[in-house]
């Protein structure tokens, strides 16, 4: 188990067109400390997947570098990356190809060269994280959108990178999903990961990660701290993404800072009775 690791990730100058002529990532700079829990945010289109999937070599650079840790990503296949970084995707359709839900799980800790032993192991403990250990001989196509993105979670996390991509993990959970996920991710942050998710759910965002990245056409417009990052009007407007509840409530109520949660919420009140 890859316990508290010091791989820092590095983007620089990065560029990345598609052949269809698209810029997608119109340069970027950002660099993401060990065991970091950063948000990405960003309206449709923005260039978020895009970018993460730079991390994983899915994607490569048109222009700039991706370090991760002393790895340039450039000189790595996606099968090397893969010890470093794990990347669930947006849509599971695209990751998910084995017949059963363990089988789909155990193929990257098997090509990882696992012993067969810990790879029983681990699936087991990933899918009772997702919640299917009852799921374990399902064919995946007869599971729900929900579900399938729970087995692709299932699938990195049996993996153990230190640094774990989840591209829009809470699509189509009900609460108890979104409530499973935010475990796994305190359980990864627990376990010293650097975990990177791109959302669209602000409250999700904001109860989970202590950094966050606003994103609007391939280029970075914000980045700090989510009270810091959900004050700014100009870089949310350029994105398209609406504060998360009590930072709107704060923003109706003509306060200048964005209470982020019910603590600092009830501070910022208190601050105001007293003055
Ligand atoms: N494989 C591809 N080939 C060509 N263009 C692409 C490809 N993938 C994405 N794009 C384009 O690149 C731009 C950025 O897309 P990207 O998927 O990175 O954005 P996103 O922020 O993840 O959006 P969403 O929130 O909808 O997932 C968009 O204009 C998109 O149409
Ligand atoms: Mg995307």
């Amino acid at each position: 188990m890859s316990e508290r690791h010091d791989l820092t990730v590095q983007i620089s100058g990065l560029r990345h067109t598609y052949e269809s002529g698209v810029e997608a990532v119109a340069g970027v700079d950002l660099t993401i400390a060990p065991a970091e829990r950063l948000a990405i945010v960003g309206q449709n289109g923005a260039g978020k997947t895009t970018l993460v999937r730079h991390l994983n070599g899915m994607v490569r650079p048109t222009e700039g570098t991706v370090q991760i840790g002393d790895w340039n990503t450039a000189d790595k296949s996606i099968a090397e990356l893969s010890h470093r970084v794990g990347y669930v995707f947006q849509n599971p359709d695209e990751q998910i190809f084995a017949r059963t839900v363990s089988a789909d799980v155990a193929f990257g800790p098997k090509n990882l060269g696992v012993d067969d032993d810990e790879v029983t192991a681990r699936v087991a403990d990933a899918l009772d994280a997702v919640g299917l250990a009852h799921e374990a001989d399902a064919h995946p196509h007869h599971l729900s959108l929900s579900e399938r993105k729970r087995v692709a979670i299932a699938a990195v996390l049996a993996m153990q990178a230190p640094i774990v991509v989840l591209d829009e993990p809470t699509t189509g959970q009900d609460e108890a999903g979104v409530h499973l996920i935010s475990r796994i991710i305190d359980d990864l942050a627990a376990r010293g990961r650097t975990v990177v998710a791109i959302t669209h759910d602000m409250d999700f965002c904001v109860e989970n990660f202590d950094r966050v990245v606003v994103m609007a056409r391939g280029t970075v417009r914000a980045d700090g701290r989510a009270a810091e990052v959900f004050a700014g009007r100009e870089a949310l407007e350029a994105a398209a993404v609406e504060p998360p509840q009590l930072a709107r409530l704060a923003r109706a109520l003509g306060w200048r800072e964005a209470p982020v949660d019910p603590v600092q919420f009830v501070d910022a009140l208190e601050r105001r009775r007293r003055a």
